[in-house]
């Protein structure tokens, strides 16, 4: 699959290269395409990872991974131009800083930032997936110790074929994918991430954790 990934920092670089040793085409958008740190990416990434315009890697991608901080990703999907009938995967989360309170949602309850993508979007089929984990688990999802269990990418949207593509994508890089319903659920896996944030800070500050699913 072509997978455009617009920012190429800690989330879409480490996506970029799991999705490029998986044998997907990468895309990177940048708005410094020439500059150091795309041609660092696109190094680390190996054969089948380029870096572009913003514009141009969107245009080539089938879907397109918006990597960005929330303050800068309305901003960066109007750069991205015209998504409509593609996959946009959200990796974001509206996370401010406040004084005395520390990390906390910009917003929420009834609203989200997927759905806030999904109006900046029109006709383009958002699906929030790949936020809840810190970026050291999209570069390696293994994880020796869990008899076999696989790490839970919660995987939600509106669109049924731009989820099933987006769990196989998952699982092409070592997630189960679980189905969280409609991208109204992005109001509960935005705030799912703040808890891993939290707890992955606490103690001995170990951020090589995921959610898994215990069923029978
Ligand atoms: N960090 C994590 O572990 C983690 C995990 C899950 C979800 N998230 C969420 O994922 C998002 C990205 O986090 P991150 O840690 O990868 O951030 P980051 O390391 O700061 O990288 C952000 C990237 O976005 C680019 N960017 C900034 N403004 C842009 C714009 N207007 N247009 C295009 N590109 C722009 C930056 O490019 P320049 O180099 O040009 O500034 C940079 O490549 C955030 O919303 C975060 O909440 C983070």
């Amino acid at each position: 699959m072509n997978i455009a990934i617009i920012g190429g920092g800690n989330v879409g670089g480490a996506l970029g290269g799991s999705w490029a040793r998986a044998g997907h085409r990468v895309f990177y958008g940048l708005r410094e395409p020439l500059g150091e740190k795309a041609r660092a990416l696109v190094v680390a990434g190996g054969s089948g990872v380029s870096a572009h315009g913003v514009a141009d890697a969107a245009r080539a991608g089938d879907v397109v991974v918006l990597a960005t901080p929330w303050n800068a990703t309305v901003e960066a999907v109007a750069a991205a131009g015209d998504l409509r009938g593609k996959t946009v995967i959200d990796c974001t989360n509206p996370l401010k800083f406040t004084p005395g309170v520390g990390l906390e949602l910009a917003f929420g309850f009834s609203d989200s930032g997927a759905e806030t993508v999904a109006r900046a979007v029109p006709g383009a089929n958002v699906v929030k997936a790949f936020n809840t984990y810190g970026w050291e688990n999209f570069a390696n999802a293994k994880y020796p110790n869990a008899a076999g269990l696989r790490p839970v990418m919660f995987v939600a949207g509106d669109d049924a074929a731009a989820k099933t593509t987006v769990s196989q994508l998952a699982t092409d890089i070592g997630f189960a994918p679980f189905d969280a319903g409609g991208l109204s659920a992005a109001r509960e896996l935005e705030p799912l991430a703040l808890l891993w944030i939290r707890a992955a800070m606490s103690g001995a500050r170990n951020p090589h954790f995921t959610w898994a699913r215990l069923a029978r």
